[in-house]
Order: structure tokens, then sequence, then C-alpha cells
């Protein structure tokens, strides 16, 4: 009998079943039975906008598609156009230089560049007490912990509390970690996320700067994911790129992603940028691995990125969520949440909430409510052991649904117990 699991290695073996693709198996099969009651899903546990990309981004695609040259294979690296697409929005949106030759590496989505960048400083191996360790948010993007896992590295974590305002002193954490009986030796890499998912939380400049300053002393890797940049709301402070600090270039490099401000999820295309060793190194890995992005997409990705359509449609979408932000505060005001006294995100399209105290765990909680009423939301311990308590819903449905899910919830008896 052929058994293809005993060739499973030992560093897949522990991977655990993404968390999206277990809540969406597990809202497929309730489906039938919870339309059968009117309770159709509502999903409000993805990380993705659901509208459509802005009609400049796909024309522009359309027209790329057009010309043979764009079929060929790319450059890993990404096409000289894309590049210079790339320094130029970092230039206008943060005000920083990058070179365009040296600085930049195209990405399949800013996932994979993570996954590959931690693949380049990580030596694998199981044993614990070997292992190379990388500082992570937590709560923070399901990802991380699972991509460090499964090349044999350790992900700390950094614990993100209200306590702390979402931006712990680095110093300390790192004595904890020693008291927690690892060595700070085996410290390779710290991963910021601001604006942060699941928690919405943005840093300001003073306090990047301080974990800039932070991986400089201890000559850690400091890797900055700014998925969310661009979604933040009227009035508020933009969020920042790691390399409006500075000497940032020294010790950072920075993930950017298409996928969020453009509704561009599935064209899989972003960008690395910052220390030309990091970038170098990074794209030497990629190099082995894959042949970069679709050139049209890369031409179509260069062109909304520098356009005043693609500024446009940021902006006009942001407003939208603003509206949904406030639909969906309003709503759980009424159900008693006690939302006055929390923080309500200032970016992103993430609400973090608790859970009601009848429930011992998020993941109780998040069950109950999608087979009661249908409502798809995402338990907060798969962000972290400091996600324990609370839920994360997006509000990236249309404003009928986010409407429904209060009325829902309120007929369905979902109040918050103080
Ligand atoms: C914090 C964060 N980083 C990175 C990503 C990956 O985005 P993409 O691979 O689509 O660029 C996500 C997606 O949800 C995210 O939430």
């Amino acid at each position: 009998m052929a058994d293809v699991k005993a060739l499973y290695s030992d560093y897949v073996k522990t991977l655990e079943t993404y968390i999206m693709f277990r809540i969406a198996q597990e809202t497929t099969r309730l489906t039938p039975e919870l339309t059968k009651k009117g309770r159709a899903p509502i999903k409000l546990s993805m990380g993705a906008p659901a509208q459509r990309p802005p009609e400049f981004v796909i024309n522009a695609l359309t027209k790329a598609m057009e010309t043979d040259s764009m079929h060929t294979y790319s450059s890993t690296k990404g096409e000289m156009f894309f590049l210079e697409a790339v320094a130029e929005r970092m230039k206008k949106r943060f005000g920083v230089d990058i070179d365009p030759k040296t600085e930049v590496f195209s990405l399949i989505g800013s996932k994979e560049g993570l996954a590959n960048m931690f693949r380049t400083i990580v030596n694998p191996t199981l044993n614990e007490k070997e292992q190379d360790i990388i500082m992570i948010p937590d709560p923070g993007y399901a990802s991380y912990k699972e991509q460090i896992k499964v090349i044999g590295g350790y992900a700390y974590s950094i614990p993100l509390t209200r306590e702390n305002n979402y931006m712990p002193d680095m110093e300390e954490v790192l004595a904890q970690l020693e008291k927690d009986g690892f060595s700070k030796d085996k410290v390779k890499a710290v991963v910021v996320n601001y604006p942060n998912n699941p928690l919405g939380a943005t840093a300001t400049l003073d306090y990047l700067k301080s974990v800039v300053e932070f991986c400089l002393k201890h000559n850690y890797l400091l890797v900055s994911d700014v998925a969310y940049a661009d979604m933040f709301f009227g009035g508020e402070e933009a969020p920042h790129s790691i390399f409006e600090v500075e000497g940032a270039k020294d010790i950072a490099i920075e993930f950017h992603s298409f996928s969020k401000p453009y509704a561009m999820t599935g064209w899989r295309v972003g960008w690395a940028c910052g220390n030309a060793d990091a970038v170098s190194i990074l794209g030497k890995l990629k190099s082995t691995v894959d042949t970069g992005v679709f050139k049209a997409i890369q031409k179509a990705s260069a062109e909304i990125l520098v356009s005043k359509e693609g500024d446009e449609y940021i902006e006009k979408s942001n407003k939208n969520y603003e509206i949904k932000q406030k639909i969906i505060t309003d709503g759980f005001r009424e159900l008693g949440w006690d939302i006055d006294s929390m923080n309500i995100p200032k970016a992103t399209f993430y609400l973090w909430l608790p859970i009601p105290k009848k429930y011992k765990t998020s993941v109780e909680f998040c069950q109950d409510i999608l087979e009661k009423s249908g409502i798809v939301l995402v338990p907060g311990s798969g962000f972290g052991r400091y996600g324990e308590g609370f839920f994360r819903l997006s509000f990236v449905a249309s404003d009928d649904n986010l409407r429904e899910v209060i009325k829902r919830m309120k007929e369905d008896g979902f109040y918050f117990d103080k």
C-alpha cells in the first residue's frame, strides 16, 4: 500500500490548516441549513475588499495583454517600469527615496515575500532550544507564525495590548523573552505591522523610531509589513513607512501590497523595498523559486500606483469604509458593547471586539453566532494567544448586510453581557 503521508517532512507535519480555510469550510458545511432558516451566511471574516478594482487598472491590464512582449518571462526582480513606479510612489506617498535598481523587488503578493524573507534568515531546526527566533506581533496576521514554524524557526509573540497602547517597549519584550528561557542571541528579526491586522491599530513615528533604534542596537532585521498603509480614515495621520525614520534603511525591509488599497487581492502583486542586502538576498532566494509577476500585471499595477485615478479610488473606498465602520459601531453600541471606551480603529476595515462574557473562548462564540445567525466572524485566538477573548469583524460587506447583521444579533439574543 502506498503511503504518501509517510513521506511528509517533519516540518510540514506540524502545519495547521490556515484559519481562513477552516472558517470557509465550516461556513460551506452549514450554508444549506442556515439558508433554510433565513440566516444565509454573511461573511465578515474575510480580510479582503469586496468591491471591484479600479476600472483604470482593469483597462490598463486589458491593453497590456495586447502587447506581445508582455507575455514572456519577467525578470524575478520585476520590470524596470514597475520598479520605477514603486520608487515614485514611495517618494510621493511617504517622502522616501528608494533606488529602483537596488532597493526594490517585485512580489507575488506580500504574503509570498514575507515567507521567503523569513527563509533567508532562519537556520532550520526542529530542536526548540536551537531555533532562530523571529518576533511577531500578537495578535497579528495568522500567516507569520505558520510561515516561521514550517521553516524550523520560532515565532515569539510581541504582546499588543490596550495597556501598552499596541506599541510595546521592545527592550521590555526582549527582557521577557529572556525570562521565558530564550536567548536574545537567537533573535534574527522583528516584525512590525501597522496598521495592524486584526486590531486596526496604528503606530506613531516616534514609536517606529524606537523600534528602528532597538533593531540597530541588537542587529535584528526589521521587517515592516504595511499591507494596510493606505487604508485610513479622514482627518487621521496617514500611516507611516518605516523609512520615514532616519537610518531605517540600514536595518529594515518593508512589504507593500496592491491587494487591499486597490481591491486587487487575486492579482497577486506587491513589492519589498529597503535595505539593499536584504532585498538582494530575498531576490536571490526568489530567483530559485519563482520567475516573477506576469508582466502585464506589473504594467497595469505600475500605472495605477502613480495615477490620480488610483489615489481617487483609495480616497473613495476609505470614505465608504468609514461609513461602514459607523454603521457597525453604532449597531454594536446598541447591542451593549462599550464601544466608546474602546480604541476605534483609525485605519483598516477591521473591528476588534471582546466576546460576551458567557462564552469561555472566542472559538465557542464564533461557532455559536455562525450556527444560530449565519454571521461569519474570526475568533481572536486565530491571531495569537493574546487574541483570546476577542473576535475580528471585517466590515467589507454591503451596508444593507451590515445592518442585517445587527438585526439578526438583536433577534437571536447576541447582546454583550458585562
Ligand atoms: C497584515 C497582512 N500582511 C500581508 C497580507 C498579505 O497580503 P497579500 O499577499 O495579498 O499582499 C495580509 C493579508 O491579509 C495581511 O493582513
